[in-house]
């Protein structure tokens, strides 16, 4: 089969497992080249180990630290005529250059929200590591059913209180346009919301895992967060998913709690604007990280997934100072907030039409990442070649 990206808006249907090999090859390497992180994880859960942030933290701590990981997510693999997610492909990729490495690496696809997933991992574990000593929380999901009740939440993103009104970018044309979004009408779509992506079944996790003993003493967990700029608020860190956040934040005392008599400890990393499956879905947002892309890269901090989470392990989470804000967060969107980057971009923010983007912003950057996702455009892939689907899809599990 010859696979080409198609899309719809901001969703691509296809995706293509040599590129999104090539992908996980790109991170694994850059890990290596910051050489080990001492004192790093050993044993590894990552829940969303599949794409985004949750990928690249578990290549950091599978090449960074040697780190035994089982990464649970939910794919698909390809059928006959149809390729598959590319978080299959990723994980697929990711497992043969474990296993090529030594590194130990299994992984559980299904629904991570659902006590069945729950207990086949904490099984896994059992047999396979005896205890974990980190778990990533690094879901990201349009739903959830929730397991005790059976109740089906979907979260929107959408402002609370009064409409916003702003400029958007269609990143496939460039056209810049004004968007105006009614906020919600009912007190239902934030409590959805936080159903879906508050902190509750990090909890949930969490509890299970203790409850099964199969927490090392000391074990950490940290889960992800996003601040960003004022200009966002309103869609953001003030609208329904916003509200998410605060709840998940307001999760990390709850969970120390439990983890105190084995000295375990919980933290939120507030990460970067990144370009990933789920960023791409919140309207304003790529405009914004496409101006963003553009100063960071200009003043050479841009980073990616791969080297916020090698910065948030090396630096941060088993480094020597793990420079928490006032709200005891840790901050690794500590460059994308800088005062001149914020202001740079806020000055571009008024300038931007469709006529001068591609001039003022790294729209292509945004583009190229976008794509990379799936596994396109990479120069080192042939994409006129057939893609060997079948081999890739067999070697996961
Ligand atoms: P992503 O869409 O790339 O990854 C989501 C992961 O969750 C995938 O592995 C997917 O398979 C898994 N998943 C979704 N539903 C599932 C289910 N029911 N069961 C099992 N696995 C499921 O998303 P991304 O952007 O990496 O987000 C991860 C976290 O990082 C989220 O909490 C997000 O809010 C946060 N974050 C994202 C930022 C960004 O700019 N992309 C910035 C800061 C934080
Ligand atoms: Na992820």
């Amino acid at each position: 089969m010859i696979i080409q990206p198609r899309t719809r808006g901001f969703i691509c249907l296809t995706s293509h497992p040599e590129g999104c090999a090539e992908n996980v090859k790109k991170q694994i390497e850059y890990v290596k080249s910051k050489g080990q992180i001492v004192n790093g994880p050993k044993k590894v859960l990552v829940i969303g180990a599949s794409t985004g942030f949750g990928l690249a933290s578990r290549i950091s701590a599978a090449f960074g630290s040697n780190a035994a990981t089982i990464g649970v997510f939910f794919e698909k693999p390809g059928t006959e005529g149809r390729p598959g997610t590319a978080g299959w492909y990723n994980s697929a990729a990711f497992e043969e250059q474990a296993n090529a490495a030594g590194i130990y690496a299994k992984s559980i696809n299904g629904d991570a929200f659902s006590d069945e997933i729950k207990k086949e991992t904490i099984e896994l574990i059992k047999k396979d590591l005896g205890q974990i000593d980190l778990v990533v929380y690094s879901l990201a999901s349009p739903r959830r059913t929730h397991p005790k009740t059976g109740v089906a939440y979907a979260s929107v993103l959408k402002p609370i209180g009064q409409p916003f009104t702003n400029k958007t970018v269609d990143f496939h044309t460039g056209v810049v346009s004004q968007i105006s979004i009614d906020p919600v009408s009912e007190q239902s779509d934030i409590d959805n919301t936080i159903a879906v992506m508050g902190g509750e079944d990090w909890k949930f996790w969490i509890e299970d895992l203790k409850a099964a003993g199969v927490l090392a003493d000391g074990a950490k967990t940290v889960a992800y967060s996003y601040i960003g700029p004022e200009l966002t608020y309103p869609i953001y860190r003030n609208g329904t998913i916003g509200m998410a956040k605060n709840d998940l934040e307001a999760t990390v005392p709850v969970i120390n709690d439990m983890l105190k008599d084995i000295n375990g400890v919980s933290y939120v990393s507030v990460n970067k604007a990144l370009v990933t499956q789920s960023s791409s879905a919140i309207p304003v947002v790529p405009l914004y990280i496409s101006l963003l892309y553009k100063v960071m890269k200009e003043k050479n901090i841009h980073e990616g997934c791969i080297e916020q989470m090698q910065r948030l392990f090396a630096d941060r989470l088993y480094g020597s100072n793990l420079s928490l804000d006032t709200e005891g967060r840790i901050r690794v969107d500590d460059w994308e907030m800088r005062e001149d980057v914020q202001a740079e971009v806020a000055k571009l923010w008024e300038d931007v039409t469709s006529e001068n983007i591609e001039a003022i912003s790294d729209l292509a950057g945004y583009r190229r990442d976008f794509f990379n996702l799936f596994g396109f455009e990479f120069d080192s892939v042939d994409y006129t070649l057939e893609s060997d689907e079948l081999t890739t899809v067999n070697s996961l599990k």
